[in-house]
């Protein structure tokens, strides 16, 4: 392992180029302009994993219907490092399609070009969520095969292209291929989280679930004249403004009838993890830029981001956004917004009741409009154990690379996958971070710190040493 340490340290500005050749692909899974672009980083990966060996095939997921328009799903990029029967297998998911990034969004620098800034932060779309964990991982292998070494398991990867959009066709490739590809997997490590601060690594065995939910209200024919019509028709963005507002208030609580007897009691077990932990009030309020938080403590912030549920709005397509004044009444609008889902909920009930809510809430309007609420798509929790011999393993290889034992926690993000893999597999799943807790994922200027690049590139490998050796 040590020599392993050792490359990682001396060889950073390669890893580094390889970062920034990936970061260069503009691969939006979002945007349809951007498709072959997912397709491109696709391709890249497969050349990297090839040219150091790995056994490599992709699979199609065939066609995405994107509003009428049918576009080709990227593929599932699969690699086998090492087939050594006497070795463990380790399976590694990450994702190589990232969110939407535009400069005139408030990016300091073009976002799909990776730029260093004098804090050494690699500034970059994707450079945190997930291409810089994904190379991560092909910097091990790198390393290893530089080094003439060994790897002290097998790996098998399984990355896909569409994870910012709902994962489409991924669940049922994973039960297809679980006695086939992922047969001889004997654990499950994804790197797509974030450390709780800045300062202090963890391991993390819980996430949170989403429903994304679409209400459309439509009226007109067309687009309107509001001095022709106002106050003549009922107008559709009035109808879904009323109905928005009444699904959450100021203060964060979901005024969705029935939302919370699903919530499981917080026990005093569960109470006690939230103690000690190396989160202080001031890197939440740097985080999010603003003293705009809600609760005072972090025990109860942390609370509501792990365990309780949360509904945010998103937008609405349809509505006048652009600068300027337009004196339109807008046809037909859509709101968007999600509920993040948590121990006992059942996506089933929750989406029932949402749109029974909406329905009546609407009816209450007395509006002659029509409206269409429905769930889009939903991922459950997750909820593990840190207790398992996966989790120790990392515990341990975090304690040699950092020198200091990770926090236990849970996330309030979503990766639906992890418990497909759980389910369909029967084996332990444990998220192991490379990043930051502020490295902005989704927003603009994200980036990785380049010590948490090259150290998490260390861990990633390390964990994989500490892993061949207990009993899974
Ligand atoms: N890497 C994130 C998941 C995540 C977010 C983990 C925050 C921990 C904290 C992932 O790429 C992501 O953005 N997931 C989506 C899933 C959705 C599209 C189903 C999310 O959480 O919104
Ligand atoms: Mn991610
Ligand atoms: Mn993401």
């Amino acid at each position: 392992m040590d020599k392993f340490l050792e490359y990682v340290d001396k060889h950073q500005n390669d890893f580094v180029e390889r970062l920034r050749k990936a970061v260069a692909i503009p691969s939006v899974s979002g945007d349809p302009a951007h498709r072959p672009d997912v397709f491109r980083m696709s391709e890249f990966l497969v050349e990297e994993l090839k040219s150091l060996g790995a056994s490599v095939e992709t699979r199609d997921l065939g066609k995405q219907d994107w509003h009428g328009q049918q576009l080709d799903l990227p593929p599932i990029v699969l690699a086998t490092v090492g087939n050594n029967p006497e070795k463990k297998t380790i399976l590694v998911y990450g994702h190589y399609d990232v969110q939407p990034a535009l400069l005139e969004d408030g990016w300091s620098t073009n976002p799909f070009e990776l730029v260093e800034d004098e804090n050494n932060r690699l500034i970059g779309r994707g450079s945190s969520d997930d291409k810089g964990p994904v190379l991560g991982w092909i910097n091990v292998v790198e390393a290893h095969k530089a080094l003439g070494l060994e790897l002290p398991v097998n790996i098998k990867f399984c990355l896909e292209g569409m994870e910012e959009s709902g994962s489409e066709g991924l669940d049922a490739l994973i039960f297809d291929e679980a006695s086939k590809y992922f047969k001889d997997v004997d654990g499950v490590c994804i790197s797509d989280n974030y450390w709780l601060g800045t300062t202090k690594p963890c391991l993390t065995y819980g996430l949170r679930g989403v429903s994304y939910f679409h209400m459309k209200v439509k009226g007109p024919r067309a687009d309107l004249h509001s001095g022709v019509f106002g106050g003549t028709v009922h107008e559709p963005m009035t109808d879904l403004v009323a109905v928005m507002s009444k699904l959450v208030n100021p203060d964060g609580k979901i005024l969705v009838p029935g939302i919370y007897e699903q919530v499981r009691a917080l026990s005093p077990e569960e109470e006690k993890t939230y103690d000690d932990l190396a989160f202080q009030m001031e890197e939440l309020h740097d985080a999010v830029g603003n003293k705009i938080n809600i609760h005072d403590t972090i025990r109860k912030t942390l609370q509501c981001r792990w365990r309780n549920p949360s509904l945010s709005l998103h937008g609405i397509e349809g509505a006048f956004y652009s600068p300027g004044d337009k004196t339109v009444i807008p046809a037909q609008v859509t709101g968007k917004f999600s509920i993040r889902t948590v121990p006992d909920m059942d996506p089933k009930q929750v989406s029932a009741l949402v749109v029974k809510f909406c329905q009546d809430e609407f009816a209450k309007l007395g509006s002659k409009n029509t409206l269409d609420v429905h769930c889009t798509h939903d991922g459950n929790y997750w909820l593990s154990s840190p207790n398992h011999p996966n989790y120790v393993a990392a515990a341990k290889a975090v304690e040699t690379v950092y020198g200091v034992k990770p926090d236990l926690t849970r996330e309030g993000g979503s990766i639906p996958v992890t418990l497909s893999f759980q389910d369909a597999l029967k084996k332990n799943v444990l998220l192991l971070p490379m990043g930051r807790g502020d490295d902005g994922a989704h927003s603009i200027n994200e980036k990785l710190d380049r010590s948490n690049y090259i150290k998490g590139t260390q861990l990633l490998g390390a964990y994989l040493y500490e892993v061949s050796e207990v009993k899974l």
